[in-house]
C-alpha cells in the first residue's frame, strides 16, 4: 500500500470502529425510534455499508447488483424513505447489518491494497466522510432517548477562561479567498468548492459562542413570550411548536444530556437551538447572526500574509489542545478553553464544540461541480435550509475544514447547534 491508501485504509478502520462504539447495544435498542426526526441505529448502520458498496465497489452505477438483494438494499435508499418511515421497514436485523457491512468493508480493503489509476482516493475520503457524518446523526438520536444513560457522561474537558463571553472582535473589511480547491484540500466535498475571491464588509463577531448563562438572561427576560425578537416564521414556530426554551433544558435550571441530568452549566455554549431561537436571541442581544461568508472569513483568513489558513489556528492537524472533537466528550467544552485554537482575528472555538447557525441559506458557489455522489449537496440547494458552520464536539477532525458546510431545516434542533453573533460595522467609524 501506498502512504495514502494506508492512510484511506486508517481512516476507514476509524470510523467504522466508532460506528460499531455507537451501535453496540442490543437489538431492541438498535429498532427503538426515538424521535420521527431521526432513524433508529440499526438503519444507519446498514445505510452506511449500502452506500460504502454503491461508491466504492460500484463506483456509484446502481445498476450493477450490490452485495444486498435489490429489494432489500432499496430500503435504505434516504430519498425514497424519510426518516419518519424508517422504523416501519422490514430492515435487515443488526446481526446481518453488521455482517453486510462487515462484508463490503473487506472487500474495499482488498480493492485499497490493489488500487490502481481507474481507482480515486477522494471517493474513498468521501465515504469515510459519510460514515462519520452519520455517526454524528446517530449521537443526535442517542440525544433524544430516553432512559439511563448508554455512554457514560463524557471525557474531561479543559477549563473555560473568565471574561471571554460576550466578547467580539473587529473582521476589518476587505477581499479574502472563501471556498477551497481540490489542489489545497484534495478531500474538501463538492459545496466547498472552487475557491474563489469575495468581498466582505467589515463587521464584528463572537470571540466565543453564545453560553448557557446568556441565553438563560434570554429566556429569564421573557423572550420567548415577546414576538418582538423573533422573525415572523420563527415566532409561529415558537407557537405551534410551544418552544419555551432549548431541547433538553428543565424548568429548573438543569439539563438532560444522554440520559445524565445536572446543572445548567453557565459557561458552556448553548446548544440544541433551531435556526429561529438562534436569530430571536440574536435581535434581542442587539446583535444578529454571521452569514457563511462572514463566518469562513473570521475563521480562516489571515490579514498578515493575505492567505487562507488551514484550519483557524494554523496549519497544524487539530488536537485536544486546540480544538474539542471527535464525540468522547458528549458536549461543548467552556467558552475559553481553546485560546491556542484562536484565528488570526483572535476568534476561538470555531472548530468543534458547537454547529453555530448562520443567516445564510444553502446555495452553491459559483463553479459548484457535483462529486460522484451527485445527490449530496446539489438536491439540497435553494432548499428550506440555513447554513450551520465550524463543527461539533462530535465531528471527526479527520473529516472537518474550515471550509466545511453543513445545514437543516431552520426549525431543527436535535442537532448539536449553537449560537455566535456577529455586528454589522460602518467601515468610516470602523
Ligand atoms: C450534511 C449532515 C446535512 O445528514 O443529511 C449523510 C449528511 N448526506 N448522508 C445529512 C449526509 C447523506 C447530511 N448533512
Ligand atoms: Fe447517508
Amino acid at each position: 500500500m501506498t502512504d495514502l491508501t494506508e492512510i484511506l485504509a486508517r481512516e476507514l478502520s476509524a470510523a467504522r470502529q466508532r460506528t460499531l462504539h455507537l451501535t453496540d447495544h442490543d437489538e431492541p435498542e438498535l429498532l427503538r425510534q426515538h424521535t420521527p426526526l431521526l432513524s433508529p441505529l440499526v438503519w444507519d448502520l446498514a445505510h452506511v455499508g449500502q452506500q460504502e458498496d454503491l461508491w466504492l465497489l460500484r463506483r456509484g452505477d446502481a445498476r450493477r447488483p450490490g452485495l444486498l438483494p435489490a429489494d432489500v438494499e432499496a430500503l435504505y435508499d434516504a430519498f425514497t424513505h424519510p426518516r419518519a418511515v424508517r422504523a416501519r421497514l422490514p430492515l435487515l436485523p443488526p446481526v446481518e447489518a453488521r455482517a453486510f457491512c462487515g462484508e463490503v468493508r473487506g472487500r474495499v480493503l482488498d480493492r485499497l491494497a490493489r488500487f490502481g489509476a481507474e481507482d480515486d482516493p477522494f471517493d474513498v475520503a468521501m465515504v469515510v466522510s459519510h460514515e462519520q457524518q452519520h455517526d454524528e446523526t446517530m449521537l443526535q438520536a442517542l440525544g433524544v432517548r430516553s432512559g439511563p444513560p448508554l455512554l457514560g457522561a463524557g471525557t474531561p474537558l479543559p477549563p473555560g477562561r473568565p471574561g471571554v463571553a460576550g466578547t467580539s472582535v473587529l473582521v476589518p473589511g476587505g477581499e479574502f479567498v472563501l471556498g477551497v480547491d481540490a489542489a489545497d484540500e484534495p478531500f474538501s466535498l463538492d459545496n466547498e468548492r472552487p475557491a474563489h475571491a469575495v468581498h466582505v464588509p467589515a463587521f464584528r463577531i463572537g470571540r466565543v459562542p453564545v453560553t448557557n448563562a446568556e441565553y438563560a438572561a434570554f429566556v429569564a427576560d421573557g423572550g420567548y413570550a415577546d414576538p418582538r425578537w423573533w422573525s415572523a416564521r420563527g415566532w409561529a414556530h415558537r407557537v405551534e411548536a410551544g418552544l419555551e426554551r432549548p431541547q433538553f433544558w428543565g424548568a429548573e435550571g438543569t439539563r438532560t444530556r444522554f440520559g445524565v441530568v445536572e446543572a445548567l452549566p453557565a459557561d458552556e455554549p448553548v446548544q440544541h437551538v433551531t435556526f429561529f431561537e438562534a436569530e430571536a436571541y440574536a435581535a434581542w442581544a442587539g446583535a444578529r447572526l454571521p452569514t457563511e461568508v462572514e463566518w469562513e472569513k473570521a475563521a480562516v483568513w489571515d490579514p498578515a500574509t493575505g492567505r487562507r489558513r488551514r484550519f483557524p489556528w494554523g496549519a497544524a492537524e487539530p488536537t485536544p489542545a486546540l480544538a474539542n472533537l471527535g464525540g468522547d466528550a458528549l458536549r461543548p467544552a467552556p467558552v475559553g478553553a481553546y485560546p491556542a485554537g484562536a484565528s488570526a482575528y483572535g476568534v476561538e472555538q470555531l472548530t468543534g464544540d458547537v454547529w453555530e447557525w448562520t443567516s445564510s441559506a444553502f446555495t452553491p458557489w459559483p463553479g459548484f461541480r457535483p462529486m460522484l455522489y451527485a445527490d449530496y449537496s446539489a438536491p439540497f440547494f435553494g432548499g428550506d435550509y440555513r447554513v450551520l458552520r465550524g463543527g461539533s464536539w462530535a465531528v471527526a477532525p479527520s473529516i472537518l475544514r474550515p471550509s466545511f458546510r453543513n445545514w437543516d431545516h431552520p426549525v431543527r434542533r436535535q442537532v448539536f447547534s449553537g449560537i455566535r453573533l456577529a455586528w454589522s460595522v460602518d467601515e468610516m467609524a470602523a
